[in-house]
């Protein structure tokens, strides 16, 4: 087994709602334990999907529980599963002090944790995430939210768990696609360490480029190395800027572009990932073209994501329909997008003063 880790989000204004993030091998068996020491709930609901209750279901024995599995995939991120979700904690007489669990990747995640948000005015939450995307990233900072049919993510809340418990076992089962799409999370990272105002330098870049192996090979040791800097940069990130009014933005590098791969693809050819480390592409491409980074940092970042193969190539876009799309991006202010673009080694800044001919330049030679 690897060493746990523990890593706290403090976010200042907000004492109570501090919480750890608990990372390990072979944790799932112990979930009844571990949660108790982060909830005094005495009942659980805990929702997931059909794939992780299939896999994982007989592993988590917390006492008191009624599950709710979901069907699997991201349309199911709606209303209708958000009613449900409420139904079941009514009909199972859930209180406020009780406990709702989110067990399973960023989609069970987002939308447990907004019905957790408004279920009796916001009750115990807790993450267990099971996908490489969740483990890295959405299971950290309190972002919650389901789909509208006019928009991802359009309806949500920032609300913080009481504990993330993380197996890194579970990643055993999960896709190499969906492993990839988790990593261009963590090459996010790698591309913003400087920028999240951590005093620790982890040099995520360099790790990323030393250890890939280990990481396709899910070595316990590095995959848990690798969460553990991810989420102390999220962490590091949020507890400055919860509600997103500045620097928690610099979280969407590649994102603004990604919206609309994933807008005009229906959310359907590409994964999360993939269109996120096209989207950083893009966003490289953008800095280099209007003078933000040097040829050869460009050329290195670029090499770090062919090196791990994310990024698909060979689509057709309408490059108008890609610009309009991008307005429609939450980050938007006042009829302006807003691109988190790299501005040097590891750090990013955030520009919207961009002209239409530069953002057709920064994502032709990707098209
Ligand atoms: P997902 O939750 O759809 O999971 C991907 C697939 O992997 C699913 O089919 C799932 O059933 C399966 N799976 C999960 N765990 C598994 C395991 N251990 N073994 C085998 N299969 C497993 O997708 P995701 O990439 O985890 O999350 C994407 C969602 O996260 C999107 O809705 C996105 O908007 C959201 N997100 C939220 C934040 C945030 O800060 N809240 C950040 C990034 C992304
Ligand atoms: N994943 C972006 C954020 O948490 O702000």
């Amino acid at each position: 087994m690897t060493q746990s880790i523990e890593l706290k989000v403090n976010i200042p204004e907000k004492k109570a709602y501090s919480y750890d993030i608990l990372t390990g091998q072979n944790l799932l068996i112990n979930a009844d334990e571990i949660v108790k020491k982060y909830t005094k709930a005495n009942k659980f609901l805990i929702v997931t999907n059909e794939t992780i209750a299939k896999l994982y279901m007989s592993e988590v024995n917390i006492k008191n529980s009624a599950w709710l599995i979901l069907e699997d995939g991201e349309e199911y991120k709606n209303l209708e599963n958000y009613k449900l979700i409420l139904d079941t904690a009514v009909e199972h007489k859930l209180e406020r002090n009780d406990c709702i669990i989110a067990f399973g990747g960023g989609v069970i995640g987002d939308l447990t944790g907004f019905a957790a948000a408004s279920y009796m005015r916001g009750c115990d939450f807790i993450q267990i995430p099971t996908t490489l995307l969740a483990q890295v990233d959405s299971s950290v900072g309190g972002k919650v939210a389901i789909n509208h049919e006019h928009g991802k993510n359009l309806i949500g809340a920032f609300y913080q768990p009481k504990l993330v418990l993380t197996d890194i076992s579970v990643l055993k089962t999960l896709p190499l696609r969906q492993l990839k799409t988790g990593l261009a999370e963590v090459l996010k990272y790698a591309f913003i360490e400087k920028s999240c105002g951590c005093p620790l330098n982890y040099r995520l870049f360099d790790f990323l480029k030393q250890n890939k192996q280990e990481i396709f090979d899910l070595n316990p040791d590095i995959i848990s190395k690798l969460i553990d800097i991810c989420c102390t940069l999220k962490a590091s990130v949020v507890n400055q800027d919860e509600t997103e009014k500045g620097l928690r933005a610099i979280l969407n590098l590649g994102h603004t572009f990604a919206h609309s791969i994933e807008n005009l693809t229906n959310y359907t050819t590409y994964t999360h990932g993939e269109a996120v480390a096209m989207g950083i592409k893009m966003a490289f491409k953008l800095a280099l073209n209007i003078g933000l980074i040097s040829k050869d940092y460009f050329e290195s970042a670029m090499e770090l994501i062919e090196d791990y193969d994310i990024a698909p190539a060979g689509f057709n876009f309408d490059k108008e329909k890609f610009y309009e799309e991008m307005f429609l991006d939450k980050k938007a202010q006042n009829g302006k997008i807003r691109f988190v673009v790299p501005n040097g080694s590891s750090s990013v800044v955030i520009v919207s003063d961009v002209t239409k001919q530069q953002v057709f330049d920064s994502i032709e030679s990707f098209l």
